[in-house]
């Protein structure tokens, strides 16, 4: 099977316009001298990037890199840290930079993960969710844009490690 791209699901402007109120929220609603931002690879990139311009210059960020997907369209169920963070996060206010909440079983096994190294908080920021589209019941605190529960590409996000470039969201269809 392969694909091609099918239609733009969000535009470059309304990702844009999104991702300022995203960051008006977080500074309302977190008031943290030493933020400490943890992004998870690679899918967040263009997100990441986009949001901390928006925050004070003295946060501080992060990278933590998991893989569920193994390169193909859903989850496997069985989550797999491949690169761990630089820093301790003990006593930290932690924002963590997610591209998108399917399944929640990312999330839900980092929160668990991140929580056995006691930072003062742990907030999450999640550019897209599909989690009302699926009835999934999951504390965010965060969240972009509801989508509907299909398959998307573009703004970091990747089909087997393509079409992360795009500007905007984009959906996929069989050819
Ligand atoms: P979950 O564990 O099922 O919530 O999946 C979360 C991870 O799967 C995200 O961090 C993405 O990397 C990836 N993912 C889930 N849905 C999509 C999608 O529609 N397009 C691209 N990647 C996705
Ligand atoms: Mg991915």
């Amino acid at each position: 099977m392969s694909y091609e791209l099918d239609r733009i699901l969000i535009s470059e402007e309304d990702i844009q316009k999104r991702v300022r109120e995203l960051a008006k929220e977080v500074l309302a609603s977190i008031q943290s001298e030493r933020l400490l931002v943890v992004a998870i690879l690679k899918g967040s990139l263009y997100f990441l990037a986009d949001l901390t311009r928006l925050l004070p210059p003295t946060c501080e960020i992060d990278f933590i890199q998991v893989s569920s997907y193994h390169g193909g369209k859903s989850s496997s169920g069985v989550v797999q840290i491949r690169k761990d963070l630089d820093q301790s996060i003990e006593g930290r206010d932690v924002l963590i930079v997610e591209d998108i909440v399917d399944s929640g079983i990312t999330l839900q096994y980092l929160r668990k993960f991140l929580k056995t190294r006691k930072p003062k908080s742990v907030a999450v920021v999640s550019l897209l969710s599909k989690r009302q589209a699926k009835n999934i019941v999951l504390p965010l605190e965060f969240v972009g844009f509801e989508i509907p529960d299909e398959f998307v590409v573009g703004y970091g996000l990747d089909y087997g490690e393509l079409y992360r470039g795009l500007p905007y969201i984009a959906t996929l269809r069989e050819v």
